[in-house]
């Protein structure tokens, strides 16, 4: 029988382990939540009551609902309050030494049964399985940014996740009007093997000055009906992930269209990382904003 998953811990409030709480609280799931300290949960509250109160303001859940959801969520800074969660998904920042030290200690906080999820872009989830006890109940689970609205989950397979393990997070995907998409352990998985190259590409243009960068975002918002040009995708995923991504792969496969654009390490040394930072290629009216001023 296939299981359920009524309680769920998210480890991370950062902007994608924000919206992936959102995601699992509107489905009506019990949320745990952690950081590493009060800062940071207090970071990641203020995303989900952003988030939810903009969902408020365009009609599109009642405030009512907006407090239900809120309320489903607990959050802490102890990895042992996962105990009792059903399932967990990890979204830490893309370090292997940080993603490996989480899952030993989930694996000793968690039941046995207990499937531990990976959000990783890029990183092996084969590597963080061995640091279990439990590998072949480990899988990636790759949410999409902003995870409120992109519907693609890519559900990541090693060599030795249990097939109904594979089988039921599937269906768990679809349970919170997810597309899911099963892959097996490789740098980038699909989308982003398939994306990077071509954000990459981009910032490689405007470093060499071929276009503005108006003039390139628009070139593929207009021409090829894309939601957003590329640079200010990368502003929205953030030049720090985006740079580990690439190199990540880059380093996998020594494929020239993954070497990151140097523009993006020195935009990063310089603390330019994007909407996060309030800017990257583009000035936003503040951090976190989507407002280009
Ligand atoms: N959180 C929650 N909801 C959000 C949101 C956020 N951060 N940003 C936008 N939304 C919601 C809005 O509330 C609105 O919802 P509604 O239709 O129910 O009212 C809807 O999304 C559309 O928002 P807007 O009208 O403000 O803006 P746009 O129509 O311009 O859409 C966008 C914004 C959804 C970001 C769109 O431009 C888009 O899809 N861009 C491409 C994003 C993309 O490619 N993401 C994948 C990146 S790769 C990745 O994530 C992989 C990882 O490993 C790095």
């Amino acid at each position: 029988m296939a299981r359920e998953f009524r309680t769920v811990g998210v480890v991370g409030l950062g902007t994608m382990g924000a919206g992936i709480v959102e995601v699992f609280a509107r489905k009506g799931l019990q949320v745990i939540a952690v950081e590493t300290d009060a800062e940071a949960v207090e970071r990641g509250r203020s995303h989900l009551t952003t988030s939810t109160s903009r969902a408020v303001g365009r009609g599109k859940l009642s405030q009512e609902d907006a407090d239900a959801l809120l309320a489903r969520i607990t959050t802490t800074t102890s990895l042992a309050d996962l105990a009792d969660a059903d399932l967990v998904i990890e979204a830490v920042p893309e370090s292997l030494d940080l993603k490996a030290e989480v899952f030993a200690e989930l694996d000793r906080v968690c039941r046995p049964e207990v499937i531990l999820a990976s959000n990783t872009s890029s990183l092996s989830v084969t590597e963080l399985a061995v640091r279990t006890g439990r590998p072949g109940k480990v899988v990636g689970l790759h949410f999409f940014n902003p995870a409120p609205v992109q519907k693609l989950v890519e559900i990541v397979r090693t060599v030795v996740t249990e097939q109904d393990v594979a089988d039921d997070v599937k269906a768990f995907a679809a349970t919170l009007d997810k597309v899911p998409v099963v892959i097996g352990d490789r740098a980038g998985f699909i989308a982003n093997a398939l994306l990077f190259g071509y954000l990459n590409h981009a910032a490689k243009m405007y470093e060499q000055r071929y276009a503005s960068r108006e003039d390139l975002d628009a070139a593929m918002r207009y021409g090829c009906g894309y939601p957003m040009g590329p640079l200010a995708l990368l502003d929205l995923i953030g030049l720090d992930t985006s740079y580990e991504i690439l190199d990540t792969m880059y380093k996998q496969s020594r494929n020239q269209t993954h070497a990151p654009a140097p523009v993006l390490k020195q935009m990063i040394t310089a603390g330019l990382l994007g909407r996060k930072s309030g800017r990257g290629f583009y000035t936003y009216a503040g951090p976190h904003s989507s407002e280009v001023v």
